[in-house]
């Protein structure tokens, strides 16, 4: 298997990944009020040939298939622990149309003109260089084949990060433990808001070779779980939490667990913890 995000690669075969696996088990998966807007804006049709690009554990794949059938559905991604859910899930779904392979998107091998239609929701923003991949993407779809995928839009705009963050980062301000916040201009980079600029974004895909490139923005709520400790849980799990508790300085896991507990109560209610999401809704073709 050829690897080029090799960091991400660790990253999504690492503890994030069985994290990231428990989020998307759920009932409630934390990006389910986007995952049916995403596969509209795909206009998959019956006989489709689909790839859903960073597929984790394959909701949006099984749901592509659905609407895909008789045609089929490959779901690749870097996660062999995130792919065993999906197979088994998909088998137990008796879906026939779907399959899964362990690979990096940016340099998988797929057959040219092979889909119809590539889907993602949120596994197109870890590329160390993504013209490359995208035009991979390009290369597996046919001549006027469809690309939509969701992306977070900047960083600033989504609570769900912005907010536990930069509680997390805060932590030192004298005086104030626990509401002491960091301004999230002083937040390190996330990969997760790579294309959120929305003029790089389209600049990307029109190099990569796609046409008709448009962002359209979308609120969403994010689904973090039924109340404030799994809420919490979830959070202390994800990649970016991660890296603060390897920090030197970096808060105990259960000084953070009491943080995060803190910064979602307020958005638990009668569904659960929802916290507002920002993204982009992209679509484009291959001429
Ligand atoms: C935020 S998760 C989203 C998973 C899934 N699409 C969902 O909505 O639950 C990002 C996924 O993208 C995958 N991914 C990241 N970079 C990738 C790459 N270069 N090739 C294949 N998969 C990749 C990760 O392994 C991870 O499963």
């Amino acid at each position: 298997m050829h690897i080029v995000n090799t960091d991400q690669a660790e990253a999504w075969n690492g503890p994030e990944a069985a994290n990231w696996a428990a989020r998307t088990d759920r009932d409630d998966p934390v990006n389910g009020a986007l995952t049916e807007t995403l596969l509209d804006a795909a206009a998959i049709e019956p006989g489709d040939r689909v790839l859903d690009i960073g597929c984790g554990t394959g909701d949006t794949t099984r749901r592509a298939a659905s609407r895909a059938a008789p045609g089929r559905v490959l779901g690749v991604d870097l996660s062999a622990l995130m792919l065993d859910r999906a197979r088994v899930a998909a088998s137990t779904a008796g879906l026939h149309n779907v399959e899964f392979a362990q690979g990096d998107v940016q340099v998988y091998p797929f057959p040219g003109n092979g889909f119809d239609v590539a889907i993602s929701q949120f596994g197109v923003m870890f590329f160390a260089e993504p013209v490359a991949a995208f035009r991979n993407v390009h290369y597996a779809l046919r001549p006027g084949g469809r690309l939509a995928f969701v992306c977070p839009r900047a960083m600033t705009e989504n609570a769900w990060y912005v907010a536990p963050m930069s509680a997390l980062y805060g932590r030192h301000d004298p005086g104030r433990r626990n509401t002491g916040r960091r301004d999230p201009d002083r937040l390190p980079d996330s990969a997760m808001f790579s294309l959120a600029d929305p003029d790089r974004l389209t600049n990307v895909l029109s190099r990569a070779g796609f046409t008709d490139v448009q962002p359209r923005p979308v609120d969403a709520p994010m689904a973090f779980g039924a109340d404030v400790h799994e809420a919490a849980q979830g959070f202390l799990g994800s990649g970016p939490v991660l890296a603060v508790l390897q920090q030197p300085d970096g808060p105990s896991l259960e000084e953070a667990r009491e943080i995060l507990v803190d910064v979602v109560r307020p958005y638990e209610g009668p569904d659960g913890v929802r916290i507002p999401g920002a993204s982009w809704l992209v679509t484009a073709h291959r001429p």
